[in-house]
């Protein structure tokens, strides 16, 4: 339902995925104001784990009961060489305490930054902002010169990060050629991935804009940009680093809950995820190795790889003890995803082996911040969940049309009651009917935009499957692909 299919950004009713923001921009809400009304009932809490999900229970814990000597009280300091005992022991505790707390805060400032600097990753290393994005790596890992290229909108433009002016800059695409782009792909976390490079008419109106300047000899990217307020082709650079979100599907049907069959290649990104051959999560292809998924699909004791296999280009899931089934090298949870809120819902798996790109095997589009969607955007979940709620996984593949809802909205006082934090995002409908359910974890939530499919969430949680004014609630990918370049950068 488009309110307003215009593009020019900052007006009319959009609502702004934000993305590149820092994590600290958004102060965690706790569950329902104290003291205002009365707390959300604990029923509505997403359970801690995926309700279908089976455990695989590797180790039993028993408590263990070790009888310990009772000191006999009042005899232990009672003479004069016990004493003294006693006291330089007291002390050396004292000592070694304070020792300990003096490290602690020493480290807590240290964090912080507190002299105007920006901290390295969390390393506790401090830089001047002038270091960073200027060319030379001055953090402990390289965090300093790590994301000073972006890509930004719907049209994949190319920006550079200006330290000086501490802005984002399109780059202009006098001069450019392939191998400029093939070098910010790799800066983004692109492996060895490049699929298009081409100038178009700048439409963010920008006036400023970051040029190469060619003769600077064959050093680096960074340094041969600099600042101008002409461009003479009148163009910027679009770039993109792989052909994602296209289908060679055209018609979708939306007979999950609520939903329908796919049909090959409709969701060619769609993966699912197997645990001792059970499906237990969705993922969606964003490279050839890489894969998001939820957390809480990863929580312990499924946080080994070795238990993972990914099935990528098969719609039924009986088909998939025959097929070619893709082994998990790694997985990377969210740093500070909340297994209790499931605030910072997702999660990275790296293949062991790249997959090959077909008709029925491709990525989806990670979200670019700037990508203006709709307050009721629609979009489309695809997976393999139940198709009731407190139903098995389905055999077929589904999906499902959806639309966004509004953080205000799906955090009122009849839908979630403020357990909506921007790293999420709600989308279905508030008379249900259709949503997501037990078995779609992980799984994509996407939207068409300018003639190109992007992964706007990763299905999370709900309260139940499909019930009026509760929704489900889906990752916020945008507020992510910050840090998923970053993972890729450096686990290529
Ligand atoms: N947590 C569920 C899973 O692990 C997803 C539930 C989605 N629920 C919803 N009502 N949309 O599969």
């Amino acid at each position: 339902m488009a309110l307003n299919s215009g593009s020019s950004p900052g007006i009319g009713p959009y609502y702004e995925n934000h993305g590149y923001q820092p994590e600290n921009f958004y102060p965690p809400q706790p569950p329902g104001a104290p003291g205002s009304y009365a707390p959300y009932p604990a029923l509505y809490y997403p359970s801690a784990v995926p309700q279908y999900a089976p455990r695989v229970l590797t180790r039993v814990s028993t408590p263990v009961i070790s009888p310990r000597p009772k000191p006999s009280s009042g005899t232990v300091c009672s003479s004069r060489t016990k004493k003294a005992l006693c006291v330089t022991f007291a002390l050396a505790v004292i000592l070694a305490g304070a020792v300990v707390a003096a490290v602690l805060i020493w480290r807590f400032l240290e964090s912080k930054c507190p002299v105007a600097g920006i901290e390295c990753g969390s390393s506790g290393t401090c830089i001047s902002p002038s270091l960073w994005c200027d060319g030379i790596s001055h953090c402990p890992s390289g965090e300093d010169e790590d994301r000073c290229v972006r890509l930004y909108g719907p049209n994949f433009i190319l920006q550079v990060y200006s330290p000086q002016r501490k802005s984002w800059y399109p780059v202009c695409q006098d001069d450019w050629n392939d191998s400029y782009g093939r070098a910010a792909c790799r800066d983004m976390g692109y492996k060895n991935s490049f699929y298009s490079n081409q100038g178009i008419a700048d439409d963010s109106g920008a006036t400023s804009f970051m040029k190469l300047n060619a003769s600077a000899g064959n050093i680096d990217l960074y340094k041969k940009l600099y600042h101008s307020d002409a461009c003479s082709s009148k163009t910027v650079v679009a770039l993109r680093c792989i052909d994602c979100g296209v289908t060679t599907q055209t018609s979708r049907q939306s007979r999950i809950v609520g939903g329908a069959n796919a049909s090959p290649g409709d969701w060619p990104w769609q993966v699912s995820l197997h645990v001792q051959d059970v499906h237990v999560c969705g993922g969606s292809i964003i490279t050839p190795e890489w894969i998001v998924t939820a957390a809480h699909c990863v929580e312990e004791p499924l946080s080994n790889p070795r238990y993972w296999t990914a099935f990528a280009g098969i719609l039924q899931q009986s088909f998939m003890y025959y097929g070619k089934g893709y082994k998990i090298e790694k997985v990377i949870p969210y740093p500070s995803y909340d297994s209790k809120t499931k605030n910072n819902d997702i999660a990275l798996m790296k293949l062991q082996v790249p997959l090959t790109f077909n008709d029925k095997i491709r990525p989806v589009c990670l979200p670019n911040p700037g990508l203006m969607l709709e307050p009721m955007q629609p979009c489309w979940i695809s997976g393999w969940g139940a198709t009731y709620e407190k139903g098995k996984t389905s055999e077929v593949l589904n999906a499902a049309l959806v639309h966004l809802i509004e953080p205000w909205r799906c955090n009122s006082r009849s839908v979630y009651n403020n357990l909506i934090t921007p790293a999420m995002i709600c989308a279905g409908y508030l008379q249900g009917d259709v949503d997501s359910c037990q078995g779609d974890s992980g799984g994509p939530l996407v939207t068409l935009k300018s003639r190109v499919w992007w992964l706007i969430g990763d299905t999370s949680w709900g309260s139940g499957c499909a019930k009026p004014n509760r929704p489900g609630v889906y990752g916020n990918v945008t507020v992510f692909t910050d840090w998923i370049y970053q993972q890729m950068r450096a686990n290529s």
